[in-house]
Formats: structure tokens, C-alpha cells, sequence
């Protein structure tokens, strides 16, 4: 059977838990033995077509707690409805199937993200701000494992126009905001998404602004998700720290690696991942990229190229990390991320 909606249960908070709590003066970060975890899966760029049925197939297989859909849902202008059809087809009519608005929709050119989120609303309670282009959430709602900070800086909105997201600027503090609010909480993990990518293999350049990309990594956001680019890409740890005061896009310092094999501890720094092939044909990727030095894994159309998903297990303690390949194709991700 799919994954039928949210379901609590799925979300697991184990006796042990509450017991934590009760025996200490005030309850501290949770140990992964009292067996809570949250299954998400995320993938960008998507369409109607029999990539995108294939990429829903693995994430129906894999039954997770929630999906966030990274943008690029139709790429065609009045088939929203087939779209979100489509998707409950294969996750079921419940199912947190979680919207960030690409730049194919976000300006109504190819569908609209106002009529995706009539389709596909939201259901993850306790969300916060604009569902589509800018919220935040908590799952699960009660002492919650990991925030969910979705933002759209990068893509242009109707009539050309984008949403600001400079340096001070009402987003940004938003941005910033939620983010330490999940520090403030003890959240175990935070992940902030949004469309466009900034470091990358392929041909896009840092459409969020390399401001805001120094301000997610000086807060180590633990994973900053995004699609645009039709390709699979993930970066090592980069953090900023006295000898690499900031990341500049375009350019490589070794200084701003803060761990480049697949074990990492978490609060070093941040991971960036790039999953633009849930469901288009890869594009190309650029192995002498001049930011391949920040990158661990590649995948594109001349480089072991995939569709699939992201496939990410969080506990207290533990972020485990995959990438699931569609059928038909081999190439696969995983790294942890430890406390
Ligand atoms: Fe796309």
C-alpha cells in the first residue's frame, strides 16, 4: 500500500521519549533511541511524463512521511489539474505532497502555482507563511525533528518582478528568522529549500544570490535542497569560518570545505543538493566545472545519468541521505550527517 496521507503514527514519538523529558529538568535533545524518526523525499523539475510517473513510483515504494516537491511541476500552462491528479494517483489524495513554486509556474507561464496549490494544498499543520513560495514547517508538529524553510529568491514572479531577497531585506529576515527559531527550539535538523540552485555542475549560475547562500551556510543550515538545474549534485560540507570568510560562487577554496567524505558531523556547515530530475531528461554536467571542487557527486546526461529521488531518514541523532534511483537507471547517493 502507499503512503496514505500523514499519518501520525508514521511519525513515531516512542514512550521513551516522554520519559526523557519527565526525568530531566527540562527536556533535552532527544537520543535516537527513543525511536522517532521523519521520512521525506524531494525532487524538482518533474512534468507529465513517464519520468515523472517512474519518479513517483520509488517515492510511493519508498512511503515517506512527506515529499517537497522542489518546482518545475508541469511545465505546461493549464494541465495543473493533471499534474496534481497525477500525484495523487501514485502517493494517494492525503499524501503531504509539500509545493516550493519553480520558475516555469511561479510566473504562470507554463501552469500556475496558485492553481497547484488549490490541487495540491498543504497539509502539514502549524505551517507558517505563504504556502507555494515562502512557509515554513515543523514536522512533526510536536517536538518536531526537523524545519522545513521553503523560499523562492532567483525566479521571476508575474509580470517579471522577483521577490526580494537582498541583504536586510523583509524576506530575508524571514528567512533568517525561521531558521534561528529552529535553533531556538532545538530542532534537531534544519532544511531549507528553494528552485534555484547556486553552486552547480551544470550551466546556471548563483540565481539566489551569493548573500543569502553565506547566510544559510553561516547558520549551518544542515541540507539547502533546490531543482533548476536538470541534474543530480551534491556538494561537501561548506561552512565559512576566519580563513574562508565567505563562498563566492564560481570560485573553489579549500578552506571553506568543512569535511569532504560522506560522514560528516552536523553543525560543521551545510550541504547543498541539487535534485532537478524528478521526472525531465538530464541535462549535461561540466566535470572541469570551475566548482567542482566543492562538488562529492555528479550525475547528468554525459555523467551516470539518473531520475529518481531524494530520500532522506532523519532522527535525534542521525541524518541519512540518499539518492533513489528511478527504474532504469543505476547511479546513487548517501552520505550521514551525525550529531
Ligand atoms: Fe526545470
Amino acid at each position: 500500500m502507499f503512503a496514505m496521507g500523514f499519518r501520525k503514527s508514521s511519525i513515531r514519538v516512542g514512550l521513551a521519549a516522554v520519559l526523557f523529558c519527565l526525568g530531566m529538568t527540562g527536556c533535552q535533545p532527544a537520543p535516537e533511541s527513543d525511536g522517532r524518526s521523519v521520512h521525506f523525499t524531494a525532487a524538482g523539475d518533474i512534468g507529465v511524463g513517464k519520468g515523472a510517473t517512474r519518479v513517483l513510483d520509488v517515492i510511493a515504494d519508498l512511503k515517506p512521511d512527506l515529499n517537497i516537491a522542489l518546482g518545475d511541476l508541469s511545465y505546461e500552462a493549464g494541465i495543473e489539474e493533471k499534474f496534481c491528479d497525477m500525484v495523487k494517483e501514485k502517493l494517494g489524495k492525503e499524501f503531504p505532497y509539500q509545493l516550493i513554486t519553480g520558475n516555469h509556474e511561479s510566473d504562470g507561464h507554463d501552469g500556475d502555482i496558485e492553481n497547484f496549490v488549490k490541487c495540491l494544498p498543504n497539509r502539514l499543520p502549524g505551517l507558517q507563511g505563504e504556502y507555494g513560495t515562502q512557509w515554513y514547517a515543523d514536522v512533526p508538529r510536536e517536538n518536531p525533528l526537523v524545519r522545513f524553510v521553503m523560499v523562492s529568491p532567483g525566479i521571476d514572479f508575474h509580470g517579471g518582478e522577483r521577490l526580494d531577497y537582498s541583504e536586510g531585506s523583509e524576506r530575508w529576515r524571514w528567512t533568517e528568522a525561521a531558521i534561528d527559531g529552529a535553533r531556538d527550539a532545538n530542532i534537531p535538523w534544519t532544511v531549507v529549500g528553494m528552485h534555484a540552485s547556486c553552486f552547480s555542475m551544470g550551466h546556471y549560475e548563483c540565481e539566489p544570490g551569493a548573500p543569502l547562500i553565506n547566510m544559510l551556510v553561516s547558520k549551518k543550515v544542515d541540507l539547502v535542497l533546490s531543482g533548476h538545474e536538470h541534474v543530480y549534485q551534491r556538494t561537501h560540507q561548506l561552512n565559512v569560518n576566519d580563513s574562508c570568510p565567505r563562498l563566492v560562487p564560481g570560485k573553489v577554496a579549500g578552506s571553506c570545505v568543512a569535511d569532504d567524505d560522506d560522514e560528516m558531523k552536523e553543525g560543521q556547515g551545510t550541504v547543498f543538493i541539487t535534485n532537478g530530475v524528478g521526472g525531465v531528461s538530464p541535462n549535461e554536467v561540466s566535470d572541469n566545472d570551475s566548482e567542482a571542487g566543492y562538488f562529492a557527486v555528479w550525475s547528468g546526461k554525459n555523467r551516470d545519468p539518473a531520475q529518481g529521488t531524494l530520500d532522506v531518514r532523519a532522527t535525534a541523532s542521525k541524518l541519512d541521505v540518499r539518492f533513489v534511483p528511478a527504474e532504469g537507471f543505476s547511479f546513487t547517493d548517501n552520505f550521514l550527517l551525525e550529531k
